[in-house]
């Protein structure tokens, strides 16, 4: 079978198709066909040698995958053969709080990823995806799906009438969106993007934010909050845009830290105490989470927005797309 490896080296250009020995399931396991995969920014990190740079090579990448169950077996109860199911981002935190255990079992990171035309996972290391998606809006709900709803949903509590600040147009931003409207709050949205913004406007987001034309972007939050700032903040630009979101969150209000996408930055702490901000650090989510989530995106039939869908031979293409920043949600990657 064909699977995608990190080969000798580090590098986009060093991601490539190769030839693996067909799986097996054992004991409590399940077969999986792949059908689809999603990218997250983790998985640039990955390729780069960025996220761990002593990672052993070769290297099965990506965390974000779904497949049809071909073979289930002995002692497998959790699913069936023909279901399509995605596989959890961390193998073994299945509820409650994140454990070192689960940490250690991250796909595409702690251990090998999905990338393979066959995958074995063990049952409870995977989830049934709701009837209505495509296989590649399934494989975007691991790890962006799932970090938005820990966020905003699992630990942000929010509500209807609240004010959510999102920054960007990526893959966890853009769900953030759609969960924060879905719960029916306001959605204020930076970009770097004219075109982007006018997107996130038919998505439900009152208002857009240049944050290239507009540098002091927390000042025009605070002013569209009428001086007050924002419930939350979904922080995906990490130290080099915490201080700002510090400004644009309200006195007792909440910042989701999630991401590391604006660099390093000098984070001022004393306004976390002054103005008594709960900042939450996010890891994706347990599989209870997953499940929870998965109920409510089948309830409202809310669908995932994929950016594009290349062909796995393409995946060098894939990445550099999402390097390039050019992309709005997720980028996809399915058997063509
Ligand atoms: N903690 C966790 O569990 C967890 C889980 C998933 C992801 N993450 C992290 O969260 C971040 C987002 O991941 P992703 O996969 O969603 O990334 P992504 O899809 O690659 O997001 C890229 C987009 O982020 C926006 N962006 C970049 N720099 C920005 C800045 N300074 N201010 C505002 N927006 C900026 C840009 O949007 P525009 O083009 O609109 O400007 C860019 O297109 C990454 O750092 C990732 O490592 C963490």
């Amino acid at each position: 079978m064909k699977a995608i490896a990190l080969e000798n080296a580090f590098g986009i250009e060093n991601v490539r198709v190769i030839e693996r020995p067909d799986r097996k399931a054992g004991i409590g396991e399940v077969l999986l066909k792949m059908k689809a995969w999603s990218l997250n920014y983790r998985d640039l990190l990955v390729a780069k040698g960025l996220y761990n740079p002593k990672l052993k090579l070769p290297f099965v990448p990506l965390s974000d995958g779904v497949g049809e169950v071909l073979a289930a077996a002995d002692g497998v109860t959790r699913v069936k053969v023909g279901e399509r199911v995605a596989g959890c981002f961390m193998q073994r935190w299945m509820t409650g709080e994140p454990t070192e255990a689960g940490a250690k079992s991250a796909l595409g990171g702690a251990i090998e990823g999905l990338a393979a035309e066959q995958v074995v996972l063990h049952e409870d290391g995977v989830v049934g995806i709701p009837a209505h998606l495509s296989d590649a809006e399934a494989a975007t709900l691991p790890c962006a799906a799932l970090t938005a709803w820990n966020a905003l949903v699992t630990q942000g509590h929010i509500k209807a009438g609240d004010t959510v600040l999102i920054q960007g147009t990526g893959g966890v931003s853009i769900f953030a969106l759609q969960f924060a409207r879905l719960l029916g709050a306001r959605v204020i949205v930076t970009s770097s993007s004219n075109t982007k913004l006018d997107r996130v406007k038919k998505l439900g987001a009152s208002d857009g934010i240049n944050y290239k034309e507009t540098p002091n972007w927390e000042e025009k939050v605070r002013e569209l909050t009428g001086g007050a700032g924002v419930d939350h903040v979904v922080e995906v630009g990490g130290a080099g845009t915490f201080n700002q979101s510090l400004k644009a969150v309200r006195l007792g209000g909440r910042i989701s830290l999630i991401g590391v996408l604006a660099g390093k930055g000098d984070v001022n702490l004393t306004p976390i105490l002054m103005k008594s901000v709960c900042v939450q650090g996010i890891f994706v989510g347990s599989r209870e989470m997953f499940e929870a989530m998965n109920r409510a995106i089948a309830l409202h039939e809310l669908r995932p927005v994929v950016d594009r869908v290349f062909d796995l031979k393409d995946i060098q293409a894939a990445l550099k797309h999402m390097e390039s920043r050019a992309h709005f949600g997720k980028v996809c990657i399915a058997i063509k």
